[in-house]
């Protein structure tokens, strides 16, 4: 059996590995191919080195560009990879732009699409994660849904037939990651000079880097906490600030370079709250019991709220009572047991 499995952003590098696992352990040609979206080496090879995944078996090296222009040239460069490849199955894994051009690719091409991360919805239709999301589940050939509310979305859109309900990929790898998470790198801790708790934060939404008032209201919300926060910083925000000369004097907010998944949750896990605009992080703080606060006005991870141990603040507005509300660590596994993409790929066995 050939399997191949099309990623391109950080993210998606996370959800291949316990994939990438999963397919080493049976009878399986497993073809990797990177679109090149993410090229920096600690937005790209940080996460195949650090996860111990296999380097990718192509990169197309697309990079940056306006969504019509990244996505057309992925989809050019993966038909004529699969073309010649012709694997059993093509996976796409949640929801950004080399997702959508893997499935476009792929469906014209009458290949088997499995998209791992379906059915989750935002109800946002201004953000693009949510267009890719929504046009990779119609275009799939089995949709595997991480909850069973993202079961339920995909019922509704008359997909239920073509999904299962399988658990999260990323919390299998955060399980198994668990064990190994350490406290942050000490750097850190010097710079804090303190054991006083600290907050960890992320920016890295088009929709709240690419408007400057937003952008202003959060940072200068951020500034204002009177706690330490360590602001990890994706190349869109920075170039942001940057560009609108975001002033940080005098506040006690530290700014640091993308690190890799394992450093990630050990800043995550040893924090008091993490306030971010990421998907991933929302579920990464839940998971490890840390309270969160979303940037943003909805979620498509809406499992996260239960105890309150997410709450949505679009702009940051009301962080100091925010950050001090009472929550309960729930009991409940809405993210599964940790064998998702063990699942998925007895699942993908089965239907060849
Ligand atoms: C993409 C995904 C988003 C995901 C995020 C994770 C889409 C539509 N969005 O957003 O769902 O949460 O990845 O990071 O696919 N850049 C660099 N170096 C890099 C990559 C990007 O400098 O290695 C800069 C470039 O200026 C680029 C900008 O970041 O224009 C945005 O990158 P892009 O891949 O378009 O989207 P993300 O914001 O990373």
């Amino acid at each position: 059996m050939k399997i191949l499995s099309i990623v391109g952003a950080r993210p998606q590098f996370v959800k291949l590995k316990p994939v990438s696992d999963a397919l080493s352990a049976v009878d399986c040609e497993h073809i990797i191919l990177h679109t090149g979206q993410h090229y920096d080496p600690n937005m790209s090879d940080l996460f195949f080195e650090g996860l111990g995944i296999p380097a990718p078996d192509l990169n197309l090296g697309i990079g940056s560009g306006s969504h019509g222009k990244q996505t057309a040239e992925m989809i050019l460069g993966l038909e004529s990879a699969l073309v010649s490849s012709r694997p059993d199955w093509v996976i796409v894994y949640g929801d950004t732009n080399s997702t959508l051009a893997g499935a476009i690719a792929a469906s014209k091409l009458n290949l088997r699409l499995a998209h791992i991360e379906a059915g989750l919805r935002s109800r946002n239709r201004s953000m693009p994660e949510e267009l890719n999301r929504i046009a990779t589940d119609h275009l799939s050939s089995v949709l595997f849904a991480p909850t069973n509310i993202a079961r339920q979305n995909l019922e509704i859109e008359g997909l239920g037939e073509r999904s299962e309900l399988v658990g999260d990929v990323m919390a299998d790898l955060l399980f198994s990651l668990e064990p190994m998470i350490t406290p942050p790198p000490f750097a850190l801790v010097d710079a804090l000079n303190s054991g006083e708790p600290y907050i960890v934060a992320t920016i890295h939404r088009a929709s709240n880097t690419d408007s400057v008032d937003r952008l202003n209201q959060i940072m200068s919300n951020l500034v204002n906490l009177e706690r330490p926060v360590f602001l990890v910083v994706h190349p869109r925000l920075r170039a942001a600030l940057a560009a609108n000369n975001v002033q940080l004097a005098r506040s006690r907010l530290t700014l640091l370079d993308p690190v890799g998944y394992l450093d990630m949750l050990g800043l995550v896990r040893h924090s008091f709250a993490v306030i971010t605009d990421s998907g991933g992080l929302q579920k990464d703080a839940f998971l490890l019991g840390v309270p969160c606060i979303t940037l943003r006005s909805e979620t498509e991870w809406p499992e996260t709220f239960e105890g309150e141990m997410n709450v949505l603040s679009p702009l940051g507005e009301n962080l100091v009572s925010l950050l001090t509300r009472e929550v309960r660590r729930p009991d409940s596994k809405p993210f599964g047991d940790g064998m998702a993409a063990i699942k998925i790929v007895q699942s993908l066995i089965s239907q060849i």
